[in-house]
Order: C-alpha cells, then structure tokens, then sequence
C-alpha cells in the first residue's frame, strides 16, 4: 500500500479520520514526503547494529552517536553495515537538499541518508520521535528537507539573566524540532550579560540592578549597582560558559548569533562609561554617541571579543528604537555629521551600522540588524530582522538584502497565548498558538526573484515581564514549534488542526522531559462571544457619533461606523478590527436608530481593560432611549470603579426591563486614567 502523505494530509484536514491517524509518524515539523511502502514494521525491542558513515569526521559522528542516545532507540555501533536489524547513518550526495535526509525504515533495518551531517541530525530527529515509546517502526520512506534555511528563536538574557543550562534546555528543544539558530540577545538596560575583558565595568556593574522585577526597576530610577553588593539582582555569561554554549549548540547543528545592542538600547553600556554619553543628554536616553571615536573603539574591541567567543557568520548589531534625540543637541554628533555630510539623524544612525558593518566584514562576519538599520540607507552587505511588521523585509528583500522575518503580529510570543485574564501579565495581545502558525512568511504579492531573499522566520521572547524559568518557558513551547514548523515545512503541508494534533504529543513528551511548557491540552482558546455573530434587534442599524471629540481613533476604526452594531463581538485583543477604540476626553457617545419605534427588554455593550497599553473600563455608563429624537428617557446609570490591574478583564454594562424606543443613546465615560475606551457592539433586545 502506498500512500502519499499530501493526499493523507487533505483527507486528515477534511475529515479528520481516525483511521488515518493510526498511520502517521507523528513527526514534528511535517516532513516533505512521507510514504508508506506496506503493512510491514520494524521491531525495535532488541538493539538495532548502528553503522555510521566513515567519510563523517569524528566529530560529527560523536554528535550523531549521542542525538541517537538522547532518543529511545537501543544500539550498539558495528564496524560494517549490517544485513540485519541495521541502522545506516551514510553520507549520500544524492540528497541534495542542505540538511535535507531521507530516512528508510525497512523491515531489516533503518538507513538514513544525506549529503550533510546537519540532514544525518535531523533525520536521526525524525526517527527519535518515531521510535518515542513504540516497539515497532512503520515502514516508511521519508524524503524530507527545510523550506527556509535560518529557523530560529530569540532568548532575551538581558531583562532577566538565565543560565547556561537553561539556555542549554532551550537548545535542545529546538533542535529536536529542526531549528537552527539561536539568537541571544545579550545587551540591553536591563542589564550586559557577557564578559568582555576590555570593557570590565560591563559585567562588573552593568550586569547587575536592585530591584529584580522589571516594573520597579524601569518605572523606578533605572540604577545599576556593583556586583557583589547587598541585593544585587543580575548576572552574565563568562566567555568560558558562553563558548560551552557554543560548543553545545554546534553538536545540535544550531549556530548561536550574539546581539550586541547599537546604538540605541544601550542605556547600560552609557552608565558604566558615560563618556560614550552625547554632550547634551536627557534622563532615560540610552543612544551611544555616534560623533565620538570612543564609541567606535569601544564598540569594536567589543565585536574583537564577541567574534573571538562566537563563530557565528551573522552577529546582531541590534540597531531597533534609537530615540536619536540626543544627537541633535550634541556637539559631536553635529560635527560628525557635518564632517560627513550626513542630512539627519537617520542618516548619523546609517553612518554608524555602515561603519560597524565594515569592520565585521573585515573580520569574515556579516551583520545582521533590526528593521530600523534601513532608516538613513542600508549598509551593503546588511541582513534585516523585520519585526515591526513585514514592511522593513519586503524593502529590503527587494533591494537584494536577505530577510529574516519576525514580525511582532505573529512572532513575538511575549504576548498572552491564551484567555489573557487566564495568562501571567505580558505584552501585546492575544497571541495563540493558532495565530503564530498561520504566519506566512513569503507574502503573496512577493515574486520568486524577491522571495528567494527571505532566509527564514524567527520567534522572539522577550523577557520583560518573564521572571522564572518556568514562564519563560511556557511563553516559548509550544509557539517556538509553530515557527519551527513554519521554517522547514512546505507550506501546502500546513494544516492547523493536523499540526495541533502533532504539537499536542510534543506538548506531552515535553512534560514527560520534564519541561514547562503550555498546556495546550487545557487551552481555553478564542474568546467565545467572538466565534459567531450575535443576532439582535440593532444589528445593521445606522449609529450616529455624536461629537467629533467622542470618535474612535483612526487606528481602532474597525468597521467604522458600522462596527457596534455589525453583529461581530471582539476577540480577547483590541487590534483584531472588531473592537472599536475611543481617545479623547469624552469617551462613547453614540446614538443608534433603530429605524421605528420598537419594544426593547436590554441593551448592553461589552469594554474590555488592559491597563499596560492604557486600556481601561469606563467610570460611568449612561443609557437612555427616546421615540421622537428628542426627548431621552434616562433608562439606566451605571458607576464603576476603575482599578488599576495586571490582569485584563472584559466587563459588560447594560441594562435590562422595558422600553420602546426608536432612537437608543449609549454613553460611556472614561475614568480618570488617561487612555482607551474599547468596546465591540452594542446589543438590543
Ligand atoms: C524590538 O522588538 N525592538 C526589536
Ligand atoms: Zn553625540
């Protein structure tokens, strides 16, 4: 019997067969090919004779060796392929994809074939998850590649230091699931977390704050104390535990890129050497000056080390959300920027990343910087990380630039993957696990000739509001396997409902490992007044704003004025286009027409408050109804206190009894907290 697994994944999407389930390889992310050749399996209940490839180095074929140990498969190593019972890890040119492998399971024996020992790795990952608690293998042919060849995930070590072993954790994990680069994100304010022996005062000082939690810290004077002092809440990576880490990665195929911040997101580069501080500088800023020398040698003997530490091609020069507002007070960037003709502050940031670029490419490295490195001109040789959308990786793929994509909507799982009032506190909205794996990274509009620039996709973690290690990771499993998935599937093989199937036995075996990652099994999912439309007696009735001080924000239109009463209630997060959000003084104040005088038992709309992006409830909800326009009848007063809370909460103010109306006018008040009003629909009964 053969069966192509395409045609097996569109039979599994429209009808969700058991039957055809029983069958699969369970492998995660879904490989390209897949075809069973007969009923046939493999025993694996005593040791299978594992020949590896003499033309591998004996590096790799240690690594191989111990990817075969971490799984459940018992070996034992034979000098010559056996006839029998094999298990044949070969070098084969044939397969030609770069880590690409094809993996046989035959009723004698296993063969995995590829032209790398990265295609060996991931082959031998395949076979691990196949043989994950079974006694027999299917028999199976495999031929399976990458779409994307930078698969990867960002680890923020700066917000809160991590260990080594932790990061060690992490690396595993992403390995297993075929990813291949770690960006660690090393420099930031909240504190340096690599030692660098030129610079000393980076670790000894930079590394370290008092108060441990982000919120104090940032909110509170942003100091930085001595290592070693009284409550000192910090840390960094030695060189020797930094390369430890290297070496880990590189036995997992995975390259770990440095990020060393510039020139903004430096604010604790400047307080340990505020002579790298602009003439004129405001509290809070944390720009390098781009006019003095200093920042320059200090920023290379930096990179001198980093490269030293870090075979990486790509090192990260950061370059995201320079506030440039000191530099154009200060004296020497003004001189710079006179000396070299540069028009604008964009054009000083694009003269400092062209600089660094040039020194890393002098050194064999290439640079690798966040979307902003375009403002002012990109550097020749520039590869842009785009997260604040796909603008920046569109731009620069055009302009021949390879792209990696990471675009905040999709990627940047610091945001609630579940019922936010159910999550810890984070940033951004909603982001389940469903939303990260619908991103595309190739958009639709983009030709071959641009799209072969975008290199792969990236899930990001920022850690501001991660404190523990556990958190830290339930934030990133199972999202990171979504974009793993993404990264090296073909993209006519995605199929959520398939690949929750999939991510749900990885979620398991995760937490068998021992690890903490979401528990998707309890997930709670979409908010669900969201799922359908609501039907009631206002729905497609005219809605009149009723001062221009009381409109919604453009940017939270949604559907304009048709939203509040368009029969679509808002997801958990106000930028889904269905919850319409109002700034200004004044607050809601609508008026909606029902078209003829009408008997109405309840009227109710529904708020939503998420004080971290100024999101609250109103303080007080006025509700009347008139029959000729005029004359209002006050049907309901409704006070609330507005509390200041981590958590988001959604809350719904409405009256019930009976009326008749034709015109219903509904006014909500803001609170003394400055910021938004965001409500989805205005439900009549
Ligand atoms: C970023 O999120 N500022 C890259
Ligand atoms: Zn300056």
């Amino acid at each position: 019997m053969r069966i192509l697994r395409n045609l097996k994944l569109t039979l599994l999407c429209l009808f969700g067969s058991s039957a055809l389930y029983a069958q699969q390889t369970n492998i995660t992310p879904v490989p390209v090919d897949v075809v069973y050749v007969d009923a046939d399996a493999l025993d694996i209940d005593c040791a299978l004779k594992l020949y590896v490839d003499r033309a591998l180095s004996s590096d790799d074929a240690e690594h191989l060796v111990a990817a075969l140990e971490r799984g459940d498969i018992d070996f034992k190593v034979v000098k010559r392929p056996a006839s029998r019972m094999y298990l044949n890890l070969l070098i084969d040119n044939e397969v030609s994809a770069n880590e690409g492998y094809r993996l046989v399971v035959a009723s004698e024996g296993v063969t995995i074939a590829a032209s790398t020992p990265a295609g060996l790795f991931y082959g031998i990952q395949s076979l691990n998850q196949m043989a994950a608690g079974a006694e027999t293998l299917p028999c199976v042919e495999i031929e399976d590649y990458p779409r994307f060849s930078y698969r990867g995930v960002l680890i923020d070590i700066s917000r809160h230091f991590r260990t080594k072993e932790f990061i060690m954790r992490q690396i595993d994990m992403m390995a297993q699931m075929k990813m291949n680069r770690l960006h660690l994100h090393l420099t930031d304010a909240a504190g340096w977390r690599i030692e660098i022996d030129t610079y000393p005062a980076l670790c000894s000082y930079a590394a370290w704050r008092t108060p441990a939690t982000w919120k104090e810290w940032w909110y509170g004077d942003r100091k930085y104390v001595e290592e070693g002092s009284e409550g000192a809440y910090g840390g960094y990576l030695t060189k020797e535990e930094a390369r430890e880490l290297v070496e880990y990665a590189s036995e997992r195929y995975v390259t770990i890129i440095p990020e060393i911040e510039m020139p903004g997101h430096s604010d604790e580069v400047l307080a340990a050497y505020p002579h790298l501080k602009c003439t004129t500088m405001p509290e809070h800023q944390g720009d390098l000056c781009v006019g003095k020398e200093a920042t320059f040698h200090m920023m290379q003997a930096i990179l001198d080390e980093i490269i030293e530490i870090f075979p990486s091609e790509y090192i990260h020069i950061g370059g995201d959300e320079a506030g440039k507002s000191s530099w154009s007070e200060c004296l020497d960037c003004q001189r710079r920027m006179r000396q070299e003709g540069l028009t604008d502050v964009d054009e000083l940031q694009s003269y400092m990343i062209h600089r660094i670029e040039e020194y890393l490419n002098s050194k064999g490295r290439q640079i690798i910087g966040w979307d902003e490195i375009l403002q002012g001109g990109l550097a020749p040789n520039a590869t842009v990380m785009s997260w604040r959308g796909e603008e920046g990786g569109r731009e620069a793929a055009a302009m021949g630039h390879n792209v990696v994509m990471s675009p905040h909507g999709y990627c940047y799982i610091d945001a609630p993957q579940d019922a936010p009032q159910t999550q810890p506190e984070s940033i951004g909205g909603y982001l389940p696990l469903r939303k990260v794996y619908s991103y595309e990274p190739i958009p639709e509009t983009m030709s071959e000739d641009v799209a072969r620039y975008i290199l792969g996709v990236q899930a990001n973690l920022w850690a501001e509001f991660i404190f523990e290690d556990d958190h830290y990771e339930m934030m990133l499993w199972p999202r990171a396997i979504a974009v793993a998935e993404i990264g090296w599937s073909q993209p006519e093989d995605r199929c959520y409902d398939e690949f929750h199937r999939r991510a749900l036995i990885v979620v398991e075996r995760m937490q068998q490992a021992g690890y903490k990652p979401f528990d998707l099994k309890n997930e709670i999912g979409d908010r669900p007044e969201s799922l359908q439309p609501v039907e009631h007696l206002a729905v497609g009735k005219s809605v009149s704003y009723i001062a221009p001080s009381f409109y919604y924000a453009p940017k939270y239109a949604a559907a304009g004025d048709a939203t509040l009463t368009d029969g679509l209630r808002g997801t958990w997060t106000y930028a889904d286009s269905r919850w319409q959000g109002f700034l200004g003084r004044g607050g809601v104040d609508v008026i909606i027409d029902m078209g003829e005088v009408t008997p109405i038992r309840s009227i109710a709309a529904d708020f939503m408050q998420i004080c971290g992006p100024g999101v609250f409830m109103p303080c007080l909800v006025e509700i009347s109804a008139s029959t000729d326009g005029e004359n209002y009848e006050m049907l309901a007063t409704i006070e609330h206190e507005v509390v200041w809370d981590e958590l988001p909460s959604y809350k719904s103010f409405g009256w019930a009894g009976d009326a008749e109306a034709r015109y219903i006018r509904y006014k909500a008040y803001r609170s003394s907290f400055s910021g938004f009003l965001f409500v989805d629909e205005i439900i009549v009964r």
